[in-house]
């Protein structure tokens, strides 16, 4: 990363952190964790979080959901460092592990985990298919997938507002359908297959994101610039067009490898 980019990319980071709390990159804080996970007893488990971030809910798997042993990983140095930081911080690091990996098969044993966890980080991952078979690898037996990701509803082509929206987030999005996900799953053998829409929620929580931008923009631009806060409520707008049709539509998704 040139130090441009670098700078633009510690601010929007920071900026992500103001409005969905330190340590998340993803809306819906300890709360929505707790709802991808509903149902599951990580106490004693082994867990993998795909995409771990600065590392908040990496260590909140452990410290408010019982995991003996949570390994979080992700493909960016600088959130490595801060999750890394975070971890030590809280004395955890004896149970929570950060690696950094490059994209592509996990560094993992066959049947190494008790649960495999992501929170909105598998839209980086384009193959879906190598995804689902590559988590169902390192469960063990009788082991859970449960993720939260950023889906489309469909799948053709992205319609323009969506490939417009698409355009500002300047990531790699690989948004995926509910259904894809869904054949995705039961190919690799995972069996009690399902996607929970959190479309309607996510809606309403991004209003609120929205009114708070637009509301405290002088004090937003004041710590993080005009220019991230413009590009920002840009971003929003569309995104808000997208998730008022439907067309995207973050999902749970969850599957268990047969015992
Ligand atoms: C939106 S952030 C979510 C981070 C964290 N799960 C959270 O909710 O706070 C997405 C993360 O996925 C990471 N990522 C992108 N491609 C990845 C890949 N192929 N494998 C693992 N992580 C990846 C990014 O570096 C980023 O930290």
């Amino acid at each position: 990363m040139a130090d441009h980019d670098t700078h633009h990319y510690d601010q929007l980071s920071a900026f992500l952190e103001e409005l969905w709390g330190e340590g998340y990159l993803s809306p819906g804080g300890p709360e929505e964790v707790s709802r991808v996970i509903e149902g599951l007893d990580l106490t004693g488990k082994r867990v993998l979080d795909i995409g771990c971030g600065t590392g908040a809910i990496t260590l909140s798997l452990r410290r408010d959901h019982g995991a003996a042993q949570v390994i979080g990983i992700d493909v960016e140095d600088q959130v490595c460092t801060l999750a890394q930081e975070r971890i030590a911080a809280a004395g955890e690091s004896h149970a929570v592990e950060i690696r950094k990996v490059t994209p592509g098969p996990f560094p993992f044993e066959d049947q190494s985990f008790d649960l495999v966890f992501s929170k909105d980080s598998i839209i980086h991952i384009a193959d879906k298919e190598a995804l689902a078979a590559e988590v169902f690898r390192v469960l063990r037996p009788g082991g859970y997938f449960a993720a939260s990701d950023w889906l489309i509803s469909h799948d053709d082509a992205p319609s323009p507002e969506m490939a417009h929206y698409i355009s500002l987030e300047g990531l790699d999005f690989n948004m995926a359908s509910p259904a894809r996900y869904h054949r995705a799953l039961e190919q690799a053998g995972f069996e009690e297959v399902a996607t929970r829409n959190r479309n309607g929620w996510y809606h309403e929580v991004a209003l609120e994101e929205m009114k708070t931008l637009t509301e405290q923009r002088t004090e937003f631009e004041a710590r993080f610039g005009a220019e991230l806060i413009a590009e920002n409520i840009a971003t929003w707008t569309a995104m808000l067009e997208v998730l008022a049709t439907g067309e995207h539509c973050p999902h749970h998704l969850r599957g268990r490898r047969p015992a």
